[in-house]
């Protein structure tokens, strides 16, 4: 069986994007691959969170997984510093990196102008760490969004490289796991773009009922329609994106029609959308909230994931430090 792996930095909260865009996909491929599934605590530390916000950026997203679907019984759910085994790698592979390439990748570039105060070399070496989570289980598949396709790059440079200098196949080069037909972008309801966590575009799963009304009232439309049949602005058909997503093929047909007749009121429209997000992520709020509540579960969760995830991580460790040569006395 083939191994999967992804992780979620922890920082803010799942959005509808996150959620039609990636963990959907993810609930499920947990019956037909050895998944594992952590929240990257480690490299949330590159903008220095406060420790008091730390733990709980961790215990929502956690909470946010595992409402989603995340099945703790069939996949490794577990959160990267309970897991010391990857660090140990990332300072193994690190040896191996260069410079060079890490200061060439755009997520770097991009850091160094946001936070010029704070180019530290956890972020030159964020990839290493990313590419230590993924080969640490020798995992093949590994599905993200485009942004960490050069990440990944890093991650197979590394696996050959270690292999070749070695001479030992320990590390197989992950790819990204193309969802085909099943991958959908979540535009946002600013009328353009997508929908992301920094955009302020975006709807959360943890959003109560008012919350999200008010959200897609305030979608951003056009005057509407004075032509039959005229092509919709960006903006309205980022709205019927949406509502293809959460509601029935008779709805969207429905205000297809009033949209082409030039008859639609953007009020019904939106008001519809809110009311089928909310039947699709209320139930979701609802499992956050009594995950997030239960300290006796989620400790569990965390405990048999980490178990998991050390013993994987610790077999690959054994078979790197062999190639390496370390050697006990
Ligand atoms: P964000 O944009 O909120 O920072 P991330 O970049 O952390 O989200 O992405 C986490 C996962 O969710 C990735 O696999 C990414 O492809 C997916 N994703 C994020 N936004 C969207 C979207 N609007 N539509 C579809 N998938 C998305
Ligand atoms: N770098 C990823 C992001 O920014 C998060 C991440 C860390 C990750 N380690 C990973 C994703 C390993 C996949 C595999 O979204």
């Amino acid at each position: 069986m083939e191994t999967v792996l992804s992780g979620i930095r922890s920082t803010g909260h799942l959005h509808l994007g996150n959620y039609y865009g990636a963990l959907k996909n993810f609930v499920k491929i947990q019956d037909s691959y050895k998944c594992f599934f952590f929240v990257a605590d480690i490299h949330s530390l590159t903008t220095h969170p406060h420790p008091s916000d730390f733990h709980e950026g961790v215990k929502i997203i956690l909470s946010e997984y595992l409402a989603a679907g995340l099945d703790p019984e069939k996949s490794a759910i577990y959160v990267q510093s309970d897991v010391p085994e990857i660090c140990e790698l990332y300072t193994l592979l690190n040896m191996i990196s260069y410079v060079g390439e890490l200061e060439r990748t755009v997520s770097f570039k991009d850091k160094v102008r946001q936070q010029k105060n704070n180019v530290n070399a956890g972020l030159l070496t964020y990839p290493v760490l990313m590419a230590s989570d993924i080969l640490a289980h020798r995992a093949t598949k590994v599905p993200v969004g485009k942004d960490q396709d050069q990440h990944l790059e890093i991650a197979r440079t590394i696996a050959r490289r270690f292999n070749t200098l070695y001479g030992v196949e320990v590390f197989p080069e992950p790819v990204n796991m193309d969802f085909g037909s099943g991958a959908i972008k979540v535009p946002g309801l600013d009328g353009n773009g997508k929908m992301g966590k920094s955009e302020g575009n975006g709807i959360f799963l943890c959003d109560d009922e008012k919350t999200i009304s008010k959200k897609v009232m305030k979608a951003v439309t056009d005057a509407g329609p004075t032509t039959p049949n005229s092509e919709m602005p960006e903006s309205v058909a980022n709205l019927f994106k949406i509502l293809s997503i959460v509601s029935d093929k008779s709805t969207v047909d429905y205000f297809k029609e009033k949209y082409n007749d030039c008859s639609i009121r953007y009020g019904d429209l939106k008001k519809q959308l809110a009311q089928d997000i909310c039947k699709q992520t209320l139930p979701i709020k609802a499992r956050i909230d009594d995950i997030y509540n239960d300290a006796e579960y989620l400790h569990k969760v965390v405990k048999q994931g980490a178990d998991k995830a050390r013993e994987s991580a610790a077999a690959t460790l054994a078979l790197a430090r062999k190639a390496i040569g370390f050697k006990a006395f």
